[in-house]
């Protein structure tokens, strides 16, 4: 990669190298603590949903629909809450059902279910031999970890602008049946940001995949966590299987998590009927009845699609000068140095961010040492492996302004080194 560095000569070169060595020295004797690591909301987000606590009194009516809120019963959610999970992910409440506080917890359910008695009537995947699972990458780290702790074989898939790689996708799906699935983040996908074109999701639901039990995990965690502008579209993964003539494909998820409290909500989860009839029963299995009192919460505070839609605007205008000081501090500290690219996101939690190879591992640690504390380097790959050792996701959300705009100058400092070093050792 050529940058600004590799223009200098060594003498000049050095004398850079030092230059930022002592603005490393002045972040230390800073004793910084700052953490940009996972994507929370900040406080002032959580706090939009406070009045939310006061939705449900002792003398609250206890009854949903027919269904009694407080005792067993419902076994898919309470009908208010399918019903609004159903139009956050646009599909039917039948194919639906809420239950829990954590669609991750969900994945990992059906990844389990999958992997102890099977899919449609397969073999358990855990008889199969061999089970490979795709990785869109940089992706999020948490799903490459559900499917790592059964020893299924994670493989990286390239992401690009308007989703995975789908040549590759196609190769690996309809060519090699010991593929059972695939990690979609389809918009804001994390870390990139990517929402995935009309075209890759036909592409997605048009697949002719060679094992008869393979599943398109579809997190669309960040439906509606759009912070600038109207919101990307996406096309409907369910209403694309119908036009290509498929079903019993793809199980969508979503919660509330980023949108009221996280892990404090709702998770849900939909998929065909046949899919979700196989879901029902092996749910049944696992609770006698989810927490439906979060869930009469949610629906009397957030109401339907439109409140969440006028809730998430709130937390536009909190998250957007976030993301904005990142582009600022980014654009103004590197881009004229050459030496990274980064994401520039509309919705979601993440940036996402390039330098040069093997630089990620040392600018984190760097960062560290100044007191910044970062997502580990590697962790947007299966098995922490990033082959290019650039990727860093940066979760700006967390912070307040003022200690993100300083780790953001942390970071910047920490990238120039890490690249003028780079640079002296190639001339080594
Ligand atoms: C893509 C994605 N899916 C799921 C989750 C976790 O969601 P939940 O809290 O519903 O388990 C996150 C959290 O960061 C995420 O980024």
């Amino acid at each position: 990669m050529t940058t600004a560095y590799t223009k200098l000569s060594n003498e000049e070169l050095d004398q850079a190298i030092s230059k930022l060595e002592a603005q490393v020295s002045e972040f230390k004797a800073q004793n910084l603590t700052l953490n940009m690591t996972r994507g929370n909301p900040c406080t002032a987000q959580t706090d939009l949903s406070r009045p939310m606590l006061d939705a449900i009194t002792s003398g609250s009516d206890m009854v949903d629909d027919g269904v009694i809120v407080n005792n067993y019963g419902a076994p898919f959610g309470l009908p208010s809450a399918r019903k609004m999970a159903a139009e956050y992910l646009d599909v039917d409440p039948e194919h639906v059902i809420v239950v829990g506080s954590s669609s991750l917890n969900l994945m990992y359910d059906l990844v389990a279910n999958a992997w102890a008695h099977g899919i449609a009537g397969n073999k358990p995947w855990s008889l199969q031999g061999n089970v490979k699972f795709l990785c869109p990458s940089p992706g999020y780290d948490r799903h490459f970890k559900v499917t790592a702790s059964f020893g299924i074989e994670n493989i990286p898939i390239a992401m690009g602008p308007d989703g995975p790689d789908m040549a590759q996708v196609k190769e690996l799906v309809e060519g090699d049946p010991a593929v059972k699935g695939i990690w979609c983040v389809p918009k804001y996908s994390n870390p990139t940001g990517v929402v995935y074109s009309d075209e890759v999701v036909r592409t997605f639901a048009a697949l002719k995949p060679a094992a008869p039990d393979f599943r398109i995990f579809w997190d669309n965690a960040y439906n509606v966590h759009t912070f600038r502008g109207e919101g990307a579209a996406l096309l409907n993964i369910f209403d694309a299987l119908t036009d290509a003539g498929v079903t019993d494909r793809v199980y969508e998820f979503g919660s509330t998590s980023k949108i009221t409290f996280p892990g404090s909500g709702m998770g849900f989860v939909a998929a065909s009927t046949a899919d979700m009839a196989e879901i029902q029963k092996a749910f049944s299995v696992m609770r006698v009845s989810p927490e439906k009192i979060s869930q009469l919460a949610h629906v009397k505070f957030l109401k339907n699609m439109d409140g969440i839609k006028a809730h998430m605007k709130k937390h536009a205008e909190i998250v957007r000068p976030h993301f904005d000081l990142v582009e600022q501090k980014l654009s103004e500290g590197l881009t004229a140095l050459g030496c990274a690219t980064w994401s520039h996101p509309d919705g979601g939690y993440f940036v996402s961010f390039d330098g040069p190879d093997n630089s990620a591992a040392a600018i984190v640690e760097l960062c560290g040492e100044m007191g910044v504390k970062l997502t580990p380097a590697g962790s947007t790959w299966p098995y922490g492996k990033d082959p290019h050792d650039s990727n860093i996701r940066i979760a700006p959300t967390f912070p307040s302004i003022e200690d993100l705009g300083k780790a953001l100058d942390v970071f910047v400092v920490a990238v120039k080194l890490v690249t003028a070093r780079l640079e002296r050792d190639s001339r080594a």
